[in-house]
């Protein structure tokens, strides 16, 4: 099958799976397309052909696919599509995360031909894995996706459904979301980004300083993105937080990946 297109989809609210997925993607010698999740709002149903190819990459929240990507995920279709699996996560653990969107993809149609679990800054306690992916992470995924481009033809036409073998468990784990709360300070100046960026529509419209916390995801993304640095999370809460982290995120992890 002759390749005509590899497609980057993600679904990155503070960015580190965009660039992880993008630096595979990039090194793929087809033209490139960009699907981008994020945003909030309503979405066409995506039709993918057996001559294209996608990468597909989601953040790992409490060691699963977050639901908000999930859900989204069921907007997009394979016809025999390869699809190249990225999950990022804040050097923790991303425990059952890909093998969770493997089965998300296969029964959307998607053929999973390989996989990356890759370390990447908490974007909640930014201390942790800071500037990841750094300029060795990136030289990895550069050549995780060169070695793909080399060796597509040879895995697409071998390939078997559940030839892809990927860390997970199932049941998978429950995830209940994190106990964190965003406050917004008196820098903010209403200009409305934080309103725009959120990706489930969580910020009163009206008014910045009001966030529905029943359909907040914690995903950092207001935070990161705020251009007065007015939205956080408690100084308190988060030193507690990186503490606790830091006992199982402190020594560096390397990127791991899987090829069917
Ligand atoms: C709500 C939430 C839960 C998270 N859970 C985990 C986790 O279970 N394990 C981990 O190592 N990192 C975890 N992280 C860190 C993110 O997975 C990591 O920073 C990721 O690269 C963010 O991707 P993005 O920049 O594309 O949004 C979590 C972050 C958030 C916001
Ligand atoms: S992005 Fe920041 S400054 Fe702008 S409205 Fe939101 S909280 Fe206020
Ligand atoms: S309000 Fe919650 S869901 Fe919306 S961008 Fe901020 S952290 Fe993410």
């Amino acid at each position: 099958m002759n390749i005509k297109q590899v497609t980057s989809v993600y679904f990155s609210p503070t960015g580190n799976t965009k660039t992880a997925v993008e630096l595979i993607a990039g090194q793929l010698p087809w033209k490139q397309g960009r699907l981008d999740l994020t945003d909030a709002g309503r979405r066409p149903e995506y039709h993918f052909m057996e001559n294209e190819a996608v990468v597909i990459g989601v953040p790992v929240y409490g060691g699963r696919v977050p639901a908000t990507a999930s859900e989204r995920l069921k907007k997009l279709h394979g016809r025999k599509t390869a699809a190249v699996l990225v999950v990022t996560y804040g050097n923790r653990a991303y425990e059952d995360a890909l093998l969770e969107l493997k089965l998300i993809l296969l029964r959307q149609g998607f053929c999973p031909l390989a996989a990356a679990a890759v370390p990447a800054e908490h974007n909640i306690v930014r201390s942790i894995a800071s500037g990841r992916p750094d300029k060795a992470d990136r030289k990895r995924l550069k050549q995780f996706g060169r070695e793909l481009g080399r060796r597509f033809w040879e895995l697409s036409s071998n390939y078997r459904i559940g030839d892809l073998k990927v860390s997970g468990h199932r049941p998978f784990r429950k995830y209940h979301g994190v106990p964190l709360k965003i406050k917004v300070g008196s820098s903010c100046k209403n200009c409305g980004t934080c309103i725009q960026k959120c990706p489930v529509q969580a910020i009163s419209r009206t008014d910045p300083r009001i966030t529905d916390t029943e359909r907040c995801i914690t995903c950092m993304r207001c935070v990161k993105q705020c251009p007065s640095g007015a939205r956080r999370i408690n100084t308190m809460v988060l030193l507690a937080v990186a503490q606790r982290l830091k006992k199982v995120c402190g020594e560096r992890k390397e990127a791991e990946f899987f090829i069917a």
